[in-house]
């Protein structure tokens, strides 16, 4: 049958995306070269360069309309460099403190790039062998380093959010007490989730998502160390049982996401066993310091869990995206996540990841942090977390020993201070004062920022607004960690005499 000429063109087809090897080998050295040229001066850059959304809206062109036709590889990798190196937040930089974000491995980054070569569609087995089974290997590792039964059921998400949420869904199906997936939460009594008012705040957007509305959360109140209150938790749930509520889930936090407190884990595991509940511990940011000797003792309940939510982009360095959900009860995924559209036809032999959890095509996010484990091995990362465990410590001794700061808390690697000037030390009771100190702080933490020189996030520790350090960062060391209160001090001095606060200690100091 003759063919069109299109049809013929296309016997020698070579598509606008297409690149020779060649060109793909040139590409690729030049753009790992900038790559490592970029990591080398990242101590010498600002942490972040704090400009306004015009401005780097400005440097893309962001309204310039998408080009009609197609242009050089090399320029466009380029001018991407050059964005991308010239404005974002260094998050690799050794003053970076914000948030639980940590610097992102090297191996890891090689790892997504070497991941995208093959592309493996990790849904299936069939579709990645290779990947699969790396995955599922990680999963094991990751158990076994935070002492949870390497024989539980587990996959990759994108992040802690994920992995919880994964984790929540896996409670639903198996607690709720009748066909949720199929029925819905209308298809039995309102059910009932217990977290304290420390969590972070997955557990709203899973209680969103799962059906349940966020009144399903009861938030139970924590002591002055941050920690769950168990014996309101006990009243909360008593209360629920006698208005015909159902609880089902009881969450823990293996370092909260504020200040690193980690819950009474073994008790919450008794109370929710007792009662027949499905206890998860969120260990987005510290389950991993179980495996340190020195840790709280409390981490080692984690191992009770029915599920934990742990998280390779936070204390494993992973580069975004790679949270993990691990299930004690490998069925509990499969009856939480399980369909079989006759369009799919994949062997049961081996894990399938669709049919556990909520994504069907997949990336392969395992591969880099399988090799960061094995670059760091388990010691390398017991190292690396001691490490930043230490400079939190030495932040909080600093920090106690320091005329104008305030040490607030120090749990896993999480150190919390605020800037008081000397001036306002006599009346540091008084609400003026106090309202004074909040503002003053949360200008501080924006001039901490704006300077370049550290950037830190923040927390409310009953009801005091202070300044955050979060140090996930192996590139931290002892001489950034000393850097920081002459910086604060420095910085919250002129933020005092900008806010006239002089003026407001003299009054106060007279009432
Ligand atoms: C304790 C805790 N849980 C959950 C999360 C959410 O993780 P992600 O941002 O990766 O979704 C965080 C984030 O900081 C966290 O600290």
């Amino acid at each position: 049958m003759p063919s069109s000429p299109r049809i013929e063109q296309l016997r020698n087809r070579t598509a606008p995306l297409e690149m020779t090897p060649d060109q793909f080998r040139a590409l690729g050295h030049r753009l790992i070269d900038r790559i490592a040229s970029f990591l080398a001066s990242i101590p010498t850059r600002p942490v972040t360069p704090s400009e306004s959304p015009e401005e780097v809206r400005a440097a893309l062109e962001a309204a310039r309309p998408l080009p009609e036709s197609g242009q050089d590889a090399a320029p466009l990798l380029d001018r991407a460099s050059d964005l991308i190196f010239e404005h974002s937040l260094l998050n690799g930089h050794p003053r970076f403190y914000g948030y639980v974000t940590s610097s992102a491995a090297p191996i890891g980054m090689l790892a997504d790039l070497l991941a995208a070569s093959v592309n493996a569609n990790v849904g299936a087995w069939k579709l990645a062998p290779m990947a699969t089974e790396i995955e599922a290997q990680v999963v094991r590792w990751l158990a076994r380093f935070v002492g949870y039964p390497p024989d539980c059921g587990g996959l990759l998400v994108s992040g802690g959010n994920m992995a919880n949420f994964t984790c929540f869904l896996a409670a639903r199906a198996a607690r709720a007490g009748w066909d949720v997936r199929k029925r819905g939460v209308p298809g039995g009594p309102p059910l009932r989730a217990y977290a304290s008012t420390e969590t972070h705040t997955w557990i709203q957007k899973a209680a969103d998502l799962a059906g349940l509305g966020t009144d399903a959360i009861r938030w139970i109140p924590t002591g002055p160390d941050q920690r769950i209150d168990l014996r309101a938790l006990e009243a909360a749930c008593r209360e629920d049982v006698e208005k015909g509520y159902r609880p089902f889930f009881v969450a823990g936090s293996a370092g909260t996401v504020s200040t690193g407190a980690v819950d009474p884990l073994p008790e919450l595991a008794a109370f929710s066993k007792e009662r027949n509940l499905w206890f998860h511990v969120d260990g987005a940011y510290g389950a991993f310091a179980s495996a340190v000797p020195d840790a709280p003792a409390d981490l080692a309940g984690l191992r009770l869990a029915d599920s934990v939510a742990v998280d390779p982009h936070k204390w494993l360095y992973a580069p975004l995206e790679a949270g993990c959900a691990l299930v004690r009860n490998p069925d509990a995924l499969r009856n939480a996540f399980s369909y079989h559209p006759p369009y799919y036809s994949f062997g049961q032999e081996a894990t399938n990841y669709f049919d556990i959890g909520p994504q069907n095509s997949r990336g392969f996010r395992a591969l880099k942090v399988w090799l960061a484990l094995q670059q760091a091995g388990a010691e390398g990362y017991r190292e690396m977390i001691q490490d930043d465990i230490a400079l939190a410590r030495h932040l909080y001794d600093l920090a106690l020993a320091h005329p104008d700061l305030e040490a607030l808390t120090h749990h896993l690697s999480i150190t919390t201070v605020r800037y008081v000037p000397p001036d306002l030390r006599a009346s540091l009771g008084s609400t003026e004062t106090g309202e004074y100190l909040d503002q003053l702080n949360q200008r501080l933490m924006e001039a901490i920022e704006e300077s370049g020189e550290a950037f830190v996030s923040n927390a409310v520790i009953n009801g005091r607004f202070a300044l955050r350090f979060c140090i996930v960062n192996f590139r931290a060391s002892t001489a950034d960690i000393e850097a920081l209160p002459r910086l604060i001090a420095r910085l919250g001095r002129r933020v005092h005499a900008e806010l006239g606060g002089r003026r407001l200690a003299r009054d106060s100091v007279t009432v």
